[in-house]
């Protein structure tokens, strides 16, 4: 069977947390599709890399600076960005795993700010500036399977993505007349960097709990994401798929 093949000519893309992992695979199939794609993310050096591996697409691609805690640095970013934006992914994020006695306020908030908040500021930012003329306005937010079930020593990032989903849920209700879609997408044990910072053992045994036998790729996240933003998914509206190969049933 052949691949699902998506056209994305023509359209424009801000992927958030996209100078990395999922975000910069997101970011990729998008460039490949044909898109026009604005990577707003917190890392120069990231971004500089990105930046330099995606140099064949630089015609159609932009880097920006933007912390998403940061409404400041959000509001400068919507301002330069490319007009008339089709399709925004809410990715950026981060881990500060404690069990919930040891965490610490610090680590609470930072995750809740950057996991939650972010992603309020950012679509708060852009709202006027999607193409007012489409009704292929389209929000993917990346949440994750902790947010449906909870993990031990993630208070902060259960709590967040469990919020995300509520978010999401909320925004295709009152979107869905404007013509947008807003889903999520909760990826389950992908390797990136943040999954390589956990001890190899726990990699090991997390892997063996999940149902295809082996961790998630980032293109795996990423074809979900492309699926739901294309025009085939005009009518899923206010879900939220998981994409674990199975580690949650
Ligand atoms: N890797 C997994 O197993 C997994 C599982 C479930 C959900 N997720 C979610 O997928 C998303 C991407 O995760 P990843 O594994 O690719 O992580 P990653 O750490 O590889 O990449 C995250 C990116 O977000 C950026 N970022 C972080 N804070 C930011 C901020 N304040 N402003 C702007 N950019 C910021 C980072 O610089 C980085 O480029 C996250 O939302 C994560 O919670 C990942």
């Amino acid at each position: 069977m052949a691949d699902v093949k998506f056209d994305f000519t023509n359209k424009t893309v801000i992927v958030t947390g996209g100078a990395q992992g999922i975000g910069f695979t997101i970011a990729r199939q998008f460039l490949e599709a044909g898109a026009k794609v604005s990577i707003w993310d917190y890392s120069e050096k990231a971004l500089e890399t990105a930046k330099s591996e995606l140099s064949s697409f630089s015609a159609r691609l932009q880097t920006l600076q933007v912390d998403v805690t940061d409404r400041a640095s959000v509001a400068s970013a919507a301002q330069t960005t490319f007009p008339n934006t089709d399709i925004l992914i809410n990715n950026a994020g981060i881990t500060r795993d404690k069990s919930f006695a040891k965490m610490s306020d610090q680590e609470w908030d930072s995750v809740i700010n950057t996991n939650l908040t972010g992603l309020f500021n950012v679509t708060k930012s852009l709202l006027e500036k999607f193409n007012s003329g489409s009704n292929h306005k389209r929000i993917v937010n990346i949440s994750s399977v902790v947010g449906l079930f909870g993990n031990f020593g993630q208070t902060n990032y259960a709590a967040a993505k469990a919020g995300v989903i509520g978010m999401t849920r909320t925004w295709s209700k009152e979107l869905g007349r404007k013509g947008f879609t807003v889903n999520a997408v909760a990826p389950g044990f992908i390797k990136t960097a943040m999954t390589n910072a956990m001890p190899p053992e726990v990699l090991q045994q997390m892997s063996s709990k999940v149902s295809v036998q082996r961790m998630g790729e980032t293109s795996d996240i990423a074809q979900a994401v492309m699926f739901l933003s294309s025009e085939s998914a005009a009518y899923i509206n206010g879900t939220v798929i998981s994409v674990d190969g199975g580690l949650t049933i």
